[in-house]
């Protein structure tokens, strides 16, 4: 059975899973972490930034999970640009332990592989953070007649754009049409995985990917495939039939 564990709210959520990633790093100072981006993790960054003394970082890699194609040197819009600001300003992670997707690289088929081969030389990623996409998507792997294994380059969906476009000042002009992302192999190779989820807007999304079949119509169904996955969800995007903790 998958452990579910349902909060109050996003701050009693992102308060526990504080805890259990500096928990984590002062069990293995070395910890491999992946990480998202998006609203839903910036009350646990808050946290972390916050709880930055309890656990010292200068070891930890981090991989984050996705980027826009033609951003990655930390403009703004860009991930790397929203993780310096919630996260990496405030804990110690050295810039060479920060893994970023580059979405400005020429050859962006070989920036995916590096990636990948960046991933397994740091000996695989021990805890990868998620959230999910109101139509399910998990980092950027997009609901489709096909998955893909690896990272790759892929064309947002008009929700994705959207859901993003307050990274662009609220213009979904600017919201670039491509990403890079972790494919889904990358994601479910992780040793661990919290699933993080708040809101209304999410818990359709969270029960089908609990509850329903394994589908690439809803790419978060596939965690149902990991042995080790956890979901964290506020009240607001419990599924119904989730009791609360
Ligand atoms: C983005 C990211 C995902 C994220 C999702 C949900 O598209 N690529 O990694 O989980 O949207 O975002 P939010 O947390 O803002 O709802």
């Amino acid at each position: 059975m998958t452990p579910i564990s349902v909060f109050a709210d996003e701050e009693a959520l992102a308060e526990a899973l504080a805890t259990h990633i500096i928990e984590k790093i002062r069990r293995t100072p070395a910890l491999v972490l992946g990480l998202p981006t998006g609203r839903t993790p910036l009350a646990l960054y808050r946290r972390l930034a916050a709880r930055a003394q309890e656990a010292d970082w200068s070891r930890v890699r981090t991989f984050n999970l996705d980027e826009f194609v033609g951003t990655g040197g930390g403009e703004p819009g860009s991930y790397r640009a929203l993780m310096d600001a919630e996260l990496f300003d405030h804990v110690g992670v050295p810039p060479e332990g920060r893994g970023f997707l580059d979405g400005r690289a020429s050859d962006l088929d070989g920036e995916c592989r590096r990636y990948e081969q960046e991933i397994a030389a740091a000996g695989g990623i021990d805890l990868l953070v998620l959230g999910i996409g109101g139509n399910g998507h998990i980092a950027f792997n997009e609901p489709g007649d096909t998955l893909i294994a690896r990272t790759h380059r892929v064309a947002l969906d008009p929700q994705t754009r959207a859901a993003n476009a307050w990274l662009f000042a609220g213009d979904l002009s600017r919201v670039p049409q491509e990403a890079l992302t972790m494919g889904m192999a990358t994601i479910l190779q992780a040793r661990a995985i919290a699933l993080v989820a708040t809101g209304p807007g999410k818990a359709e999304a969270v029960q089908q990917a609990l509850e329903g079949p394994v589908t690439t119509r809803l790419p978060a169904s596939f965690l149902q495939l990991h042995p080790a996955w956890s979901v964290w969800l506020d009240d607001d995007a419990r599924p119904r039939r989730a009791s609360r903790r």
